[in-house]
This record gives C-alpha cells, sequence and structure tokens, in this order.
C-alpha cells in the first residue's frame, strides 16, 4: 500500500513513518509544507529519508496559506471565541489540499495524519481529507494505537528514531506565519499556573529600551498590501509586521478556550501579526461600513471562525458567510496609522476613499450642519414607545426591567 503522509518533522509525525511501515506494510511518501514554521525543514526531510520514505517533498506553500487563508481571516477579522487567530486551524486545510494533490499524482491509495485521539486537529484532517478525496483512507496511526507520548517517547528509541523533544518538557510546537502555539505539557496545560516564561518564540517578553513608532498598514478590498506605501508580498508583510510588533512584546494571548466537543483547555499563543492586522482591518471597517453592516458582519464573522475553528472547512455554509464577507470588503481599502508602544499597538487615524465620515453630520464644532431641533424631534419619536410599555407596566406594579 502506497500512503502519503503530512509530515512535519515532530514527534508525532516521525513516529508514524515507522508505524507505517511496520504495522501497515505501506511504502511511505512524506509531505512538509513550509508555512513559516521557524524549523529546520531541510532536517526533517534528513531524517524522513534516514527512516526510509520512498519520496519526500517539501513544498513552500507560505504565500498560498497568506493570500488564500490569513488574509480570508482578516476579511472576517477571525478570533475564534474572541482571542484565538486560528493558525493551527487554518493551515491544516491546506496541508490537505496539498497532500490530495501528490496522493492522486502518485496513485496513492491511503493518506495519513499524526494526530492523536484527543485534539480538534483530527477532525480538520479527516472531515477535508473525506470530502476532498472519498476514495482515499484516511489513516492516523497514534491514534488507532492509542499511544501517549511518552509511549511515544520510548518507541523513538527503541527504533532509533531521532527525538528533538527533551523526555523532561515535551512541549507541543504549532507555528506558521500567523502564530504560534507552546504548550501540551505540564504547567502550560493548567490554567491556574501563570503563563510559562520559556514559551515565547516571536514575541519578546519584556521589551527594553523602545520608543514609540508609527507604522500605516494599507489595505485593498479588505486585504492588507503594504506598509507605509510600499508594497509587499502576503509573506513579506506578515513577517515584518510579526518582527517588528513582537519586538514590542505585544501579540500573545492566554485563557480558557472551549474545544470542537465543548471542553475546556488552556492556551497561549503568540501572533503579533494577526493580531495587528486584525485590529487595523477591523479599525477601517469602523470608517467605511454603516452600523447596520457592522453589527449583522460581527455575527457573520463570529460564525465563520466558529467553522474553521470546527473542522468544517467544507461546509457550504463557510463559502455562503465567505459571499457576504467579500461583498463588504470591496469598500475596505485604505490607511490605518498605529502605534507601538512597550506592550500594547493602538490605532491612531485612518483614511479612505470611501470613509463614511461627514464632517457637518457629526461635528460640535462650527461646521455641524444639524439643526438641533432635528434632535429634539427625532428623539420624541425614537423613544416613544419604550416610555410607554415602562409607565404603563410601572401603573401595573410590574417592576419596569
Ligand atoms: N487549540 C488550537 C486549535 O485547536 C491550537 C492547537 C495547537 N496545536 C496542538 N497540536 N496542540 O486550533
Amino acid at each position: 500500500m502506497k500512503v502519503v503522509l503530512a509530515y512535519s518533522g515532530g514527534l508525532d509525525t516521525s513516529v508514524c513513518i515507522k508505524l507505517l511501515q511496520e504495522k501497515y506494510k505501506a511504502e511511505v511518501i512524506t509531505v512538509t509544507c513550509d508555512v513559516g514554521q521557524h524549523e529546520d525543514l531541510d532536517e526533517a526531510g534528513e531524517k524522513a529519508k534516514k527512516l526510509g520514505v520512498k519520496k519526500h517533498l517539501l513544498l513552500d506553500v507560505k504565500e498560498e496559506l497568506a493570500q488564500e487563508y490569513l488574509f480570508k481571516a482578516v476579511k472576517a477579522n477571525a478570533l475564534y471565541e474572541d482571542y484565538y487567530p486560528l493558525h493551527s486551524a487554518l493551515h491544516r486545510y491546506l496541508i490537505v489540499k496539498k497532500v490530495v494533490e501528490i496522493a492522486k499524482q502518485e496513485k496513492a491509495e491511503a493518506v495519513a495524519h499524526g494526530n492523536t485521539g484527543l485534539g480538534n486537529d483530527q477532525m480538520r484532517y479527516d472531515i477535508t481529507f473525506k470530502a476532498f478525496a472519498p476514495e482515499l483512507k484516511v489513516l492516523a496511526p497514534i491514534r488507532e494505537m492509542n499511544l501517549t507520548r511518552e509511549q511515544e517517547i520510548d518507541y523513538c528509541i527503541k527504533k532509533g528514531i531521532p527525538v528533538n523533544r527533551p523526555k523532561d518538557k515535551p512541549y507541543s510546537i504549532d507555528e506558521n506565519l500567523w502564530g504560534c502555539f507552546v504548550g501540551d505539557y505540564g504547567d502550560a496545560e493548567d490554567p491556574t499556573k501563570d503563563t510559562p516564561e520559556d514559551i515565547f518564540r516571536t514575541v519578546v517578553r519584556n521589551p527594553k529600551g523602545k520608543e514609540s513608532l508609527f507604522i500605516t498598514i494599507d489595505f485593498e478590498s479588505g486585504v492588507p498590501i503594504g506598509i507605509n506605501g510600499q508594497r509587499m508580498t502576503g509573506v513579506e508583510l506578515i513577517q515584518k509586521i510579526r518582527d517588528l510588533v513582537g519586538g514590542y512584546g505585544y501579540g500573545w494571548v492566554d485563557f480558557t478556550e472551549d474545544t470542537v466537543v465543548g471542553t475546556k483547555i488552556r492556551q497561549t499563543y503568540e501572533s503579533p501579526a494577526a493580531f495587528t492586522l486584525i485590529k487595523a482591518h477591523l479599525d477601517l471597517e469602523k470608517l467605511v461600513l454603516t452600523k447596520r453592516e457592522l453589527t449583522f458582519k460581527h455575527f457573520i464573522d463570529k460564525r465563520w471562525a466558529e467553522l474553521i475553528f470546527d473542522g468544517l472547512w467544507v461546509e457550504p455554509l463557510r463559502s455562503d458567510l465567505e459571499s457576504f464577507i467579500e461583498e463588504t470588503q470591496k469598500v475596505v481599502t485604505g490607511s490605518v496609522k498605529i502605534m507601538l508602544l512597550p506592550n500594547m499597538i493602538m490605532p491612531v487615524s485612518r483614511t479612505s476613499p470611501n470613509s463614511l465620515y461627514i464632517k457637518k453630520l457629526t461635528s460640535y464644532g462650527p461646521e455641524s450642519g444639524v439643526r438641533q431641533i432635528m434632535g429634539q424631534h427625532f428623539t420624541e419619536l425614537w423613544g416613544a414607545g419604550s416610555i410607554v410599555a415602562y409607565q404603563i407596566r410601572k401603573e401595573k406594579n410590574e417592576k419596569p426591567k
């Protein structure tokens, strides 16, 4: 049997190579996607070859990730439960797409992933694989054999698989351009314990000697396209903002997350670029979308983020929601100026050719074009229904809420 494995070079997927060869008698092809992780991917490839894979492919998918996934998330201001920028969830769907393409080229019978039966990622892989390629078997050896991390490490030692995680601190690391997760172990898993000091990779915990700095982020139809008027690729832009803002100590979050099934898990993320771009994008939307569009879109955005989190990339509701989101983004063009200070960022001004700000409608100064009597008349009608209800309930001694 020929199997294409989504291979990161980490513990789980390295164990999978050997398990697929030994227990499933499979010929293994490994696919590693460069999604902007701070890992030595050539080393990961060397390791796969040493473990006897038939073929190994390294794909640079960073720009596709930025344009087709991360910038969709910007348009949707996507923060699951208001905190998590979905970096881990989003790139799984791209990895599945790539693994399926290779599996078809290689005429493989199955695809495989290294997920356990514990997390959310198994759903993202299984469901998307099945929708994209129902003819392929989906194998998940770690889950099928119910292996614990300690058993995996012992298996590696027995089989001579190099282990890149110390047994006393075996954190999971999951990183891409959009952000980084380090955790799933010890104090990092326990919501009562303070954020561990040693888990950050891109955010400086206590930045020293930083002066305030201003940057302008430019958007075209909801997509970030440049900084300070300078156009750049998605990858350049994300990396630049990540390094700059991370250097200021901004862009991390520590909270109790609800898993797909609704159990509670403590998660710590660093995502300076995601938090900054979403904050800037939302700021621009507030200038160019109407009050009604904004309140309705907020609800749509939240649903979009939940679908991505819940493993349901293929759910038709996602593209239905995206049709609405795309329509709104036609006017989201302009620039947002951000002030960076140690441990915080703040939008301080914004401009757009589609701005809905009309000075004479809201100015308190001499430019005001509103006759104040209009306010009095409008208020009378606007509150009439509520005033009547309040009075009637009061008369009937029903305590008004
Ligand atoms: N809780 C997040 C999610 O479900 C992040 C998971 C991080 N990855 C991991 N292997 N634990 O998307």
